[in-house]
């Protein structure tokens, strides 16, 4: 089932819960595939009702940026949706969530959203975090699934989880990559035959940046080096950010001790590619 408009996604959600049914939410901007089902798999495991939200959300994208061009497929995302435990799809279109005199954001503050993406990407994850807190008032979910993939997102909607005091339990899944190693995402459709080669070099530099650490690696700028060595090898890539911080609070570190998030942002072409890995 798709829905497409707010009060009526409402009204069916709100007659589950009176049943006592719980309610899992996974926001996407669609073109699906296995990372996203991996989402929806994991909150049909864990819930009694599930809403993916199909929206390519405009204010996340910058003017220069390619929202026009995001690849979409409506037919398809409801059947691989449905298929994989989608109760109900939610599909607005902009005008129903950003009505023309709509102007309110929300946005979380501090250095989390200026570092790492938010350095190219200054708007993005005000973007995202008034779209995500829209989806949690509409769907009111009691989980809601997001991937490591985008792993400063989560951290960032976390932090506003806990800033908010939104009642919410948020689940972050593992990264699923394609055998090549690639990470899956929607923006993979943009890049040629030998971008896609290339792009391998991604996930191959951070498995290895992960095999230093194992072998007893803990300087944060040797392992940058190491990756942005690897990369600069290959001459498609045009590197963005390699960085090392602490996670989830995002604070750049000199040692990798605790918990640490190794990202990296690579442009193929006129393709932005981010990948990641986290130590535990
Ligand atoms: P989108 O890029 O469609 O991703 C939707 C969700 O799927 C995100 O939580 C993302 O981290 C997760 N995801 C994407 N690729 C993945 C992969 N290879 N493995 C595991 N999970 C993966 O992220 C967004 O949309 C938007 O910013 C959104 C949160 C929907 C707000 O507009």
């Amino acid at each position: 089932m798709i829905i497409d408009k707010i009060e009526p996604l409402r009204e069916y959600l709100n007659g589950k819960r009176r049943t006592g049914l719980r309610v899992g939410l996974v926001p996407t901007m669609g073109y699906l595939h296995e990372g996203h089902l991996s989402l929806i798999r994991r909150a049909k495991k864990e819930n009694n009702v599930v809403a993916v939200s199909i929206f390519v959300n405009p204010t996340q994208f910058a003017p220069n940026e390619d929202f026009e061009a995001y690849p979409r497929d409506i037919a398809r995302d409801h059947a691989l949706a449905t298929e994989a435990g989608a109760d109900v799809v939610f599909h607005p279109g902009v005008a129903e969530m950003y009505p023309p005199n709509s102007s309110t954001f929300v946005e979380v503050g501090g250095e989390m959203t200026k570092v790492l993406c938010g350095t190219s990407r200054p708007t993005h994850f005000r973007g995202v975090t008034t779209v995500v807190n829209m989806l949690f008032n509409i769907v009111n979910p009691d989980n809601a699934y997001f991937g490591q993939k985008d792993a400063q997102q989560a951290a960032v909607i976390e932090k506003m989880l806990r800033d908010l005091h939104l009642g919410i339990n948020i689940v972050v899944c593992p990264i699923v990559r394609e055998t090549s190693g690639l990470a899956m995402s929607s923006r993979n459709k943009y890049l040629s035959e030998a971008e896609k080669t290339a792009a391998l070099v991604l996930s191959r530099s951070l498995a290895a940046a992960k095999r230093a650490i194992d072998k007893g690696q803990r300087s944060s700028a040797e392992i940058a080096k190491m990756i942005t060595e690897q990369i600069s090898k290959e001459p498609m890539a045009k590197i963005d950010y390699v960085s090392v911080y602490s996670y989830p609070d995002l604070v750049a570190v000199e040692k990798i001790e605790a918990r640490t998030l190794v990202a990296l942002a690579v442009r193929f072409g006129k393709t932005r590619l981010i990948d990641n890995i986290i130590i535990e």
